[in-house]
């Protein structure tokens, strides 16, 4: 049982934290002392399997208006187990993290996307457990968001039910399409914002499932936030570490009547 002492706890979580230092210059972040910048997007081995993704503004998706996709949205649990296009999962991963425009400042570069993130910090990575996407293989995928590309982890079947199983035994989860799975690596945050960096990555994270549920409304597909889950048996999944790896929140995405 929470007593309320820890709930009291929790909820400090929610308040701006270190900022009062960081103003007054009390404390120095990694990126004051000069510490290089960690790279924006997780390193792959040079051999890989990569995927391309057909360019978003090719596709010719995503055309409805705005009011329709925000007076429509909702969290929609119930898939008919049908296949999506690699064009709509092209477009959904654009959406959600792809990059619209590099800036160099102060001799930090810039890379930004298609969602907020505090200081545009991006402290993020997205897996994808495919399922039913047409031209791909079954398994483990990651998105590449600086080359707009999928890289191949491992062939599977059966992970969108893994993934829902490892979300408190959310089995409607396995009809999805495609589970999208995100982790965050705090140190990209935490080089910049030190100790008032755990509260944006949350914020951030919203602002990723909010652009997928109305990028899914505007071709016509459903999705769900889903943030009960066991941290680690996710993590197993993703066979990422936990401690400077670990998932943050998921979304599985799959066809609607
Ligand atoms: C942070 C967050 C976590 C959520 N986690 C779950 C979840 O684990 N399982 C689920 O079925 N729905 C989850 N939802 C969806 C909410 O239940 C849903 O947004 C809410 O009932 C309102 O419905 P609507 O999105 O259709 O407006 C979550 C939503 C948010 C924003």
């Amino acid at each position: 049982m929470d007593t309320h002492d820890e709930i009291l706890k929790q909820r400090r979580f929610l308040q701006a934290a270190g900022w009062e230092e960081r103003q007054q210059q009390t404390t120095r972040t990694d990126q004051q002392l000069g510490v290089p910048e960690p790279p924006a997007q997780k390193a792959y081995p040079p051999n890989s399997t990569i995927i391309e993704l057909p360019l978003p503004e090719s596709t010719g998706l995503g055309t409805m208006p705005v009011i329709s996709a925000l007076g429509n949205r909702e969290s929609r649990r119930k898939y008919t187990g049908g296949a999506i296009r690699l064009d709509q999962l092209s477009f959904l991963l654009w959406a959600t993290q792809g990059v619209r425009k590099t800036v160099v400042a102060d001799g930090i570069t810039k890379y930004r996307r298609l969602s907020p993130s505090a200081g545009a910090r991006h402290p993020f990575e997205s897996y994808l457990a495919v399922e039913r996407v047409d031209g791909l293989t079954s398994g483990l995928y990651r998105y590449l968001h600086l080359e707009h590309r999928l890289l191949s982890l491992r062939p599977e079947h059966g992970l969108a039910e893994q993934f829902g199983r490892a979300a408190c035994q959310q089995v409607w989860m396995r009809d999805a399409a495609v589970v999208f799975v995100w982790t965050a690596i705090p140190y990209r945050t935490e080089w910049r914002y030190a100790r008032t960096s755990h509260k944006v990555i949350a914020l951030d994270a919203g602002h990723l499932c909010q652009n997928l549920y109305l990028a899914c409304e505007a071709l016509g597909l459903g999705t769900c936030a889903v943030a009960a889950y066991v941290q680690d048996q996710v993590d197993q999944l993703l066979e990422v570490d936990g401690a400077d790896e670990f998932t943050i929140y998921l979304a599985p995405v799959g066809r609607i009547d």
